[in-house]
Parts: C-alpha cells; sequence; structure tokens
C-alpha cells in the first residue's frame, strides 16, 4: 500500500480548512441570521459559541484524524478495537454518510452557481423583471442537469490530483482571491446610496432578542455548521497532517477567517439589498434573485455581478472538494481502491442520486433538511463521544498538543468532556425540535 499523503505546509493545511468552512453556511445563512436575530446582539452568543465550541471542535475532528491517519470509518473502527468492541466502523459510517449527503445536494447549488456566474459574465439577463421569473425556469427543472454535472466533473476532476497536488494548490489559489473580491465588493456595496439603512439593519443591536431562546438556538446551530462539525469532513483533513502541525492555531485560524468571510457576505450582501429597496431573505431566492437583481440595477453592476458569482463558485467548490474527499477517502481505504477510481464512483453515484433533488425542490428541500438536522449533528455527537470519552479525554489532550506552540492545559479535559459534548448533544436536540 502506497504511503499516506500528507499536507506540504501548516498554511496549505489551513487555507484548505478554511476552503472547507467557508460555504453556503457564511453566504446564505449567516446574513440573514445576523439581521434577523438581534444584529449587533446576536454577534454575542454567536463569537461566543464558534471561538470557544467551533475551535474544540475543530481540534477533536483535527487530532483524530491525525492520531489515527485514517477517515471516520478508520478512525473510528480503531478506537473502539482498543476497547475490545467490533462495531466501530459502522458507527463511523454515520458521520461518512451525513457528510455525503451534504455533499450530494452541495454540488447541485455548485451547478446552480456556475449557471448564475455565466449568466452575469455575459450579462445575460434582459431586465430585472425577467430575473426571478428566469429562477423559476431553471431551479427545480431539467435545465440544471447539466450544471450539476458540471459542478460535479470539477470536484471530481480537483480531488482526484490528491491532496497537495488537488486540493491544496487549488485552495491555494482560491482562497486569496474569494476574500480579495469580498472586499472589493465591499467597497461597491456600502458606497451606494441608501446602503445606511441595510447596515442599521445588520448592526443596529435588538437586545429584546437576547431573551428569546431561539436566538441562541440559531447561534448554537450556525456556529457548529459553519466550521463544518459534522465528525467526518474536518476530520479526513486532519487525517492528511503531520505530527508537527500546530492544532490549536489550525483550528482557531479557521474559526477566525471563518468568521471574517460572514461578516464580508453580509456587509456585501445586505446593505446592497436596502440601497435598491429589496428584501433580505433566507436562502435560494437571496443568492439567485435578490443578488442578481442588485447587479442588474447598478451601473457596470454585470462586472461586480460576476466577481460576486466566482467569490461564490470558489466558496462552495472549495467545500464541496473538502465533502467529496470523505467517501472518496473511506473507498480508497475499506477497499484499497485506487483515488482515481475511488473519486469516479462517489461522484457518479452523488450525481445519479442527485437527479430527483435537481427536479424537484420539495424533494431538495426535504433532504438537505434531513442531512442537516439530523444525520450531521448526529456525527458531530458521535466524533465527540468516540473522542473524548472512549478514546479518553487525556489521549486526546495528548494528541492535541503535540506540535503546539501553546500547549492546552488540564483545565481543558472537563470541559471538552462535559461541556462540549454535552453542547454537541444540544445542538442536536434542539436542531429536530425547531427544526434547523
Ligand atoms: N461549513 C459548510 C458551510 O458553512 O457551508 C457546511 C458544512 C460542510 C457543514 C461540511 C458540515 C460539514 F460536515
Ligand atoms: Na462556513
Amino acid at each position: 500500500m502506497q504511503e499516506r499523503e500528507t499536507w506540504s505546509s501548516k498554511l496549505g493545511f489551513i487555507l484548505a480548512c478554511i476552503g472547507a468552512a467557508i460555504g453556503l453556511g457564511n453566504i446564505w445563512m449567516f446574513p440573514w441570521r445576523l439581521g434577523a436575530y438581534g444584529g449587533a446582539a446576536f454577534l454575542i452568543p454567536y463569537l461566543f459559541f464558534v471561538l470557544v465550541l467551533g475551535t474544540t471542535g475543530l481540534m477533536e475532528e483535527f487530532s483524530f484524524g491525525r492520531s489515527k491517519k485514517k477517515g471516520a470509518i478508520g478512525a473510528f473502527e480503531d478506537v473502539y478495537k482498543d476497547k475490545g468492541l467490533n462495531f466501530g466502523d459502522k458507527l463511523g459510517i454515520i458521520p461518512v454518510l451525513g457528510v455525503t449527503g451534504v455533499f450530494i445536494f452541495y454540488s447541485i447549488v455548485v451547478g446552480w452557481i456556475l449557471k448564475y456566474f455565466t449568466l452575469t459574465l455575459t450579462n445575460s439577463f434582459e431586465s430585472i423583471e425577467s430575473i426571478p421569473a428566469y429562477f423559476g425556469t431553471f431551479v427545480g427543472t431539467p435545465n440544471t442537469i447539466l450544471w450539476h454535472l458540471i459542478g460535479i466533473l470539477l470536484t471530481v476532476i480537483i480531488v482526484s490530483f490528491g491532496i497537495k497536488e488537488g486540493i491544496e494548490k487549488v485552495n491555494k489559489v482560491m482562497m486569496p482571491i474569494l476574500f480579495g473580491i469580498l472586499v472589493i465588493l465591499l467597497f461597491r456595496s456600502l458606497t451606494l446610496p441608501g446602503a445606511k439603512a441595510g447596515i442599521k439593519f445588520l448592526l443596529l443591536p435588538d437586545w429584546s432578542k437576547l431573551s428569546d431562546p431561539i436566538t441562541w438556538i440559531m447561534a448554537l446551530g450556525q456556529s457548529f455548521f459553519t466550521v463544518s462539525l459534522g465528525g467526518a469532513a474536518m476530520l479526513v483533513y486532519g487525517s492528511y497532517l503531520k505530527e508537527d502541525v500546530d492544532i490549536p492555531s489550525s483550528a482557531f485560524n479557521t474559526v477566525l477567517f471563518n468568521t471574517i468571510s460572514s461578516f464580508l457576505a453580509a456587509f456585501v450582501i445586505i446593505p446592497a439589498t436596502f440601497a435598491f429597496g429589496l428584501d433580505p431573505q433566507a436562502g435560494p431566492p437571496l443568492l439567485f434573485i435578490t443578488v442578481p437583481t442588485i447587479f442588474k440595477s447598478m451601473p457596470g453592476g454585470y462586472f461586480f455581478g460576476a466577481l460576486f458569482f466566482l467569490s461564490v463558485v470558489f466558496a462552495a467548490l472549495s467545500s464541496a472538494i473538502n465533502l467529496i474527499e470523505v467517501p472518496v477517502e473511506a473507498l480508497i481505504e475499506r477497499f484499497s481502491l485506487s483515488r482515481k477510481k475511488s473519486v469516479f464512483i462517489v461522484g457518479f453515484l452523488a450525481f445519479l442520486i442527485g437527479l430527483p433533488l435537481d427536479l424537484n425542490m420539495n424533494i431538495f428541500g426535504l433532504f438537505a433538511d434531513t442531512v442537516t438536522v439530523y444525520l450531521i449533528p448526529i456525527g458531530a455527537v458521535l466524533a465527540a463521544i468516540t473522542f473524548f470519552w472512549v478514546y479518553g479525554v487525556d489521549n486526546a489532550r495528548n494528541e492535541i498538543n503535540k506540535g503546539a506552540e501553546k500547549p492546552l492545559g488540564i483545565w481543558w479535559e472537563p470541559f471538552a468532556k462535559y461541556i462540549f459534548t454535552g453542547v454537541a448533544i444540544i445542538v442536536l436536540v434542539l436542531g429536530i425540535i425547531y427544526g434547523g
């Protein structure tokens, strides 16, 4: 068997993790939630949760993967085997299925975004009125299938080149450009006449929202989802780490840049929405109706619009690459398949399973909700229990501290074992009750 690949540098690893973390959660969900759940007031629970719990969850997944040099199935199997238990691999299938499920619907959205990138680049919308109508003739229809296929093919081709030559290289290009574009668009958006109302919507603190439990629930769910805590995606990236890489600092940097990108997305999208008298919304209509309308209304808008959709392509594609790596690694490790074979099998199957979702938005919504409300949080809980409880929180701390400039002290052990695992269970239960 071939030796396991590793990242070529700490920077390459961090950029790949930032790429994995930044995605639709930052662009679809965060801007709207920030405004809807109290503006600056929402930032208090959100920043607290993402800094404390997000960082802990990332350290857990990175070091779990690195300690076993395997993805979730193999890593879970090893931990339980050491205790004489033989069901670890079966348990590890759950987070792998969850993340694969995210890939299935995510790759469809990558296709939509690619289409809208070409539409804005070629200035194809004839009028503002044609934009909502176009959305209805595209999303949920056979017209998406070709773009879905292109999205999958792009992902498959990149991942077929492996960790260093594929995943790491493209993230090193995409991430700096992504941030550069968002900063350019930030100036464009904030200098629009009427942008102030959007800034107010985003930042004016509505302190009363802090007494509403739903604000805390949304902040908590967001903080887990946005840094990809599902027990497999960040774990598999960790499995390609060298022993000397500083895990606490890598986890913190991932959280930091993921958060910065959420802010940038919010301050690009929402002030421009207000400047043109539109309604800020959550989900697909925001990106595929509101945003194209904004750019159509703005002088030179097709240039900024194309830039915007290019940045969203990079955000979503860098996450899709991470998502597909999870089942790809599982096939390589379980069945000794080559990377190329494995990635083509996964890409092909994901495309087939995705076809009904292409054609029917109700099925799409049901599938996406089931995966993100149930499977992903269950995966996060299973990983926390397996690593902090079964493998042992003292072993976990040793693994995290390998290569760490500022090692975690003993105080951290009860925090990870009781608080973090407990909160992961709370995220799961509240998510089910409130439907995400
Ligand atoms: N973090 C990604 C986003 O914000 O879009 C979504 C995600 C990826 C969640 C992978 C969970 C996961 F395992
Ligand atoms: Na994110």
